[in-house]
């Protein structure tokens, strides 16, 4: 197994552990704003070509629900590692009567899609896990129609000042605690902040995605800068 591959297992095992209650944690976490940001994510997906949508690293189908709530008129393809975050999506879209959105198992870096077959899409709080950005840019772009937008939340390292400082006391200590003790998953708590910090700064990110080739490419900043929006197009 090569060290990609492991990462995508271990990354897997880690939201299979914690599905059953990610999206009560998301919401505790973000206050709420987590909703606000996909809104904002999928609301930037304009000048559609023709064709459906993909949501990679979809969890419990919660930016692909939004794509099909702004964007009624396109299918969508939810994409994931983990089998129990995919189940819980399963769940929710059953729940709402939802069927034009599919859900896919399988690693961003290996989308079993063909070339130019999307005709936008958008990640959430997902490319921090994957273990190679410029490959997993890559092949995002290679599925994309020429000029598809795409739209990337995350959360990346919050500027300095007094509100990013504040930030990092909560992010670090106080989410691995109480997020820990409601998940009963405290590593994978642990794993969160830590993820933030080895993964890009909000710039590296835009300078990544544009040396994948994304034109048009911009970043936006929530919170105290932590919680980043990128959009390009493919
Ligand atoms: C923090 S959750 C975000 C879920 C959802 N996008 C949301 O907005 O709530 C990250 C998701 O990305 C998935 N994931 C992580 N690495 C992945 C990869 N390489 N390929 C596909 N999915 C991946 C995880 O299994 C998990 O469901």
């Amino acid at each position: 197994m090569t060290a990609a591959q492991e990462k995508a297992r271990a990354v897997g095992a880690m939201f299979d552990g914690i599905a059953g209650r990610y999206d009560l944690l998301n919401r505790l976490m973000s206050a709420g704003q987590d909703v606000r940001w996909r809104r904002i994510a999928v609301a930037t997906l304009t000048r559609l070509p023709a064709g459906p949508l993909l949501d990679t690293g979809t969890g419990t189908a919660d930016l692909a629900l939004e794509m099909r709530r702004q964007r009624p008129d396109r299918a969508v393809t939810g994409f994931d590692l983990s089998g129990g975050m995919l189940r819980a999506g399963k769940d929710k879209l059953a729940a709402r009567g939802e069927q034009q959105v599919t859900l896919v198992r399988g690693d961003t870096l290996r989308l079993p899609f063909r070339d130019g077959a999307f005709a936008g899409g958008a990640t959430a709080f997902t490319l921090r896990n994957v273990a190679d950005l410029p490959a997993a840019l890559a092949e995002i772009r290679r599925v994309l129609a020429p000029g598809a937008p795409f739209a990337i939340l995350e959360i990346t390292r919050p500027r300095g000042g007094l509100l990013g400082r504040a930030f990092n006391l909560y992010f670090q200590r106080a989410v691995p605690v109480f997020a820990g003790l409601i998940s009963g998953r405290p590593g994978a708590y642990r794993y969160l902040p830590e993820s933030v910090e080895r993964f890009a700064t909000g710039d590296e990110l835009l300078a990544a995605l544009r040396a994948a080739g994304f034109r048009e490419a911009k970043m936006r900043r929530f919170w105290p800068g932590a919680v980043t929006l990128h959009t390009g197009r493919g």
